[in-house]
């Protein structure tokens, strides 16, 4: 079924309203600040839209809250049962630092069709459009998988560029990517960018392949399904992280989720800049109004579109 193509514009508010929110502490080497000014604007925004909405990627769980957690209720309650995915603020390193990159990222889908993970790791894999379904597999290690990326390809493996998130549990994988000769483009933050480094008609990479964080995996997911592209994620579950993700009907803690096991069908996907970066603009303050700009997609209705808009201070 899919989602009403007015919804799209209410959603993209609540980035909107979320990134403004955020920018006011851009440079201020404040996270939780920047967190929570991207939280209240937009929960504010998905309790007027008149659905009866259930997070189920947030910012932890109920415990945690005051963030927007996995079960909360949004909406009026009054109208279509929608699953949201929400990251008020993707980049709160980036915000604090006044670093490009940072944004406010929300996925709503139908009742049922969004993967309800907890905030732990995962690790990723991800390509774009136009290849052969099913073609990596986490378990086939990084040799494998770069060899059969390149012939699916047709390019040669030094032509290959992959992303990886900066951190030393993935020296392993940029070892064996530097010996295959495969250019490596890292990012020290912010894994929904990387992922989505893979679509497009040229994209910057042709891999993602790296572990970050549960959410940010359904999060791109959501968004990479818009363009035919596929993600592998595996959740990375310490003790204490398996008995909450039991309590969200996870059972199999090694299970790896394939694209069509993060998100089913429709998809609306909104990201506002909160500072400039590869996906929009950032939030720009001209002096009376802020200056906003998203990207934003609806699978069903084949819209994918950056738009500028205008709000009052
Ligand atoms: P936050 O802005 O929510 O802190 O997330 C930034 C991020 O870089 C994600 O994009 C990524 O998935 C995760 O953190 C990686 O986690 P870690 O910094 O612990 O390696």
């Amino acid at each position: 079924m899919s989602i009403d193509q007015k919804f799209l514009n209410l959603f993209i508010k609540t980035t909107e309203k979320a990134a403004i929110g955020a920018s006011k502490f851009i440079g201020k080497k404040d996270k939780i600040g920047a967190d929570k000014g991207a939280v209240d604007p937009m929960r504010r925004e998905l309790n007027k839209i008149n659905m009866d909405g259930t997070i189920v990627i947030g910012e932890g769980e109920m415990d945690d809250a005051p963030m927007l957690y996995i079960g909360e209720k949004l909406g009026t309650l009054n109208g279509p049962k929608f699953d949201i995915a929400v990251d008020p603020l993707e980049g709160t390193k980036f915000t604090a630092n006044n670093q490009p990159n940072a944004f406010s990222v929300i996925a709503v889908a139908n009742k049922g069709d969004l993967l309800s993970a907890p905030d732990t790791y995962m690790e990723k894999i991800a390509i774009g459009g136009n290849l052969p379904k099913n073609l990596l597999d986490i378990d086939n290690g990084v040799e494998k998988n770069i060899k059969l990326l390149a012939k699916a390809k047709n390019k040669k493996i030094s032509e290959l560029n992959a992303c990886v998130l900066k951190r030393p549990r993935h020296d392993h994988i940029v070892k064996t990517l530097g010996k295959m000769k495969v250019n490596i483009n890292f990012i020290s933050d912010g894994d929904i960018a990387g992922v989505l480094s893979v679509i497009g008609t040229n994209p910057k990479n042709d891999i993602y392949y790296s572990t970050g964080g549960g959410p940010e995996g359904v999060l791109a997911a959501s968004a990479l399904s818009c363009f035919g592209g596929q993600i592998q994620g595996k959740l990375v579950l310490n003790e204490e992280e398996k008995i909450r993700a039991k309590k969200l009907g996870i059972k199999d803690f090694k299970k790896k989720y394939n694209i069509e096991d993060m998100i089913k069908g429709d998809v609306i996907f909104c990201a506002t800049g909160v500072t400039d970066g590869d996906l929009t603009k950032g939030v720009k303050d001209l002096g009376n109004e802020y200056e906003v700009t998203t990207f934003a997609l609806h699978k069903s209705k084949k819209i994918n579109k950056i738009i500028t808009n205008i709000y009052n201070k």
